[in-house]
């Protein structure tokens, strides 16, 4: 009989399936070089500051050691720039090794844990992975005049019950582009009870200009049960050096430390993030790169018939009301990567990030 180990998975991750990357990109790479576009994962086009570059130049210098487990440069730098003391912060190989680390450590097969339909995937991995019950709530409607597919936080708060343990929200959210004010935040946690985690994911929180959206933070001291995890993957730039973070009550922190793995964040990563922080100059050149950017992209979009969503991200979603697969693959045979959302349910829609101009205009040159 042949060996098959599918067979031999815990229950909880039985009908799961690998992350799908799209493209093998480091393939189209080889051999398209710069002739292709990769407007697919959500990057940063300008990428990191130079500073985090010459800091992790000097950081290869000691790859035969390890690196500080408890990443103490960085939470100090950290603990200065938001204002909260260093046992308030993990930092996580990416901010996705602390979403699931959250539900791993928190949720067993006695729980639940809620997000919404179209909230970011790794949500549903993390639950899954716990072997909790994972529930999606129905996110609002597509034709919603504020806030297409966006997060119902009346239906998320409506459906805590007893079981439920953690709700993760995405703010803003990843395919949709979408997010929520302050105030609705602030009401929301005020419907929650103080047994359940609420792990509001910032990932892109530093490209965000919507009035009365700041930051989940804000409410950390009123709401000891709150998590916020952020990343340098975005508008830092370091994507591929796989550093975040999570802000959490201290006691919540000291139980993610139990299961960290020892050496998560390498040594290169530590030193260009702390360096990165120490360069606000390049984050606004970044922030107001992308927002002029996504706006103009938005509208050479619509003026050629393109509807997308309203973002706050570094990424549009396009909506075709219609299946998306045949633009897909025309924009792929121009070389242009864009993320086909068929995985979320959005079989209509692609996930556009936003890339430098020359990137943007190839993709417009390349619609139909
Ligand atoms: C909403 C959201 N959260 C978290 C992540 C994970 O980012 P990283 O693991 O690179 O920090 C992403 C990445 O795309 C994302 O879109």
């Amino acid at each position: 009989m042949s060996f098959d180990a599918a067979s031999l998975t815990n229950a909880a991750i039985g009908d799961l399936r690998a992350y799908d990357p799209g493209h093998d990109l480091p393939a189209l790479r080889l051999r398209f070089g710069a002739a292709i576009a990769v407007l697919g994962s959500n990057e940063n086009p300008l990428g990191p500051s130079p500073r985090a570059r010459a800091a992790a130049q000097i950081a290869l210098a000691n790859i035969h050691r390890y690196p500080d487990p408890k990443g103490g440069a960085l939470k100090a730098a950290l603990s200065r720039r938001l204002n909260v003391d260093r046992d308030r912060i993990a930092l996580g190989n990416g901010s996705h090794e602390l979403l699931m680390l959250l539900a791993q450590c928190f949720a067993d097969a006695a729980h639940e844990v809620i997000y919404s339909q179209y909230g970011f995937a790794v949500f549903m991995l993390a639950a899954a992975a716990s072997g909790a019950r994972a529930t999606a709530i129905p996110s609002l409607p597509a034709n919603h005049p504020a806030m297409p597919l966006g997060h119902d936080l009346d239906a998320l708060a409506a459906a805590i019950g007893k079981a439920t343990r953690l709700v993760y929200l995405a703010n803003p959210n990843n395919p949709t582009g979408s997010w929520f004010d302050d105030d609705a935040l602030a009401a929301f946690l005020d419907r929650v009870p103080p047994q359940v985690l609420v792990v509001v994911d910032e990932a892109y929180h530093e490209y965000v200009d919507a009035p009365g959206l700041s930051s989940a933070l804000q409410f950390a001291e009123r709401h000891p049960n709150l998590v916020v995890t952020r990343t340098f993957s975005k508008a830092y730039g370091l994507a591929g050096l796989r550093v975040g973070y999570a802000v959490a009550h201290p006691s919540v922190i000291a139980v993610l430390e139990r299961l960290r793995e020892s050496f998560n964040v390498n040594g290169v990563a530590l030193a260009a993030a702390e360096a990165a922080l120490e360069d606000p100059g390049h984050l606004a050149r970044v922030r107001e790169f992308n927002r002029s950017e996504r706006a103009w992209l938005a509208a050479e979009l619509a003026r050629r018939g393109y509807r997308t969503l309203p973002s706050q991200t570094n990424f549009l979603l396009l909506d075709l009301a219609r299946d998306a697969t045949l633009l897909e693959r025309h924009l792929f045979e121009h070389g242009v990567i864009v993320r086909p959302m068929g995985g979320y349910g959005l079989a209509h829609a692609l996930r556009i990030s936003i890339g430098r101009r020359d990137e943007n205009l190839r993709l417009l040159e390349a619609l139909p």
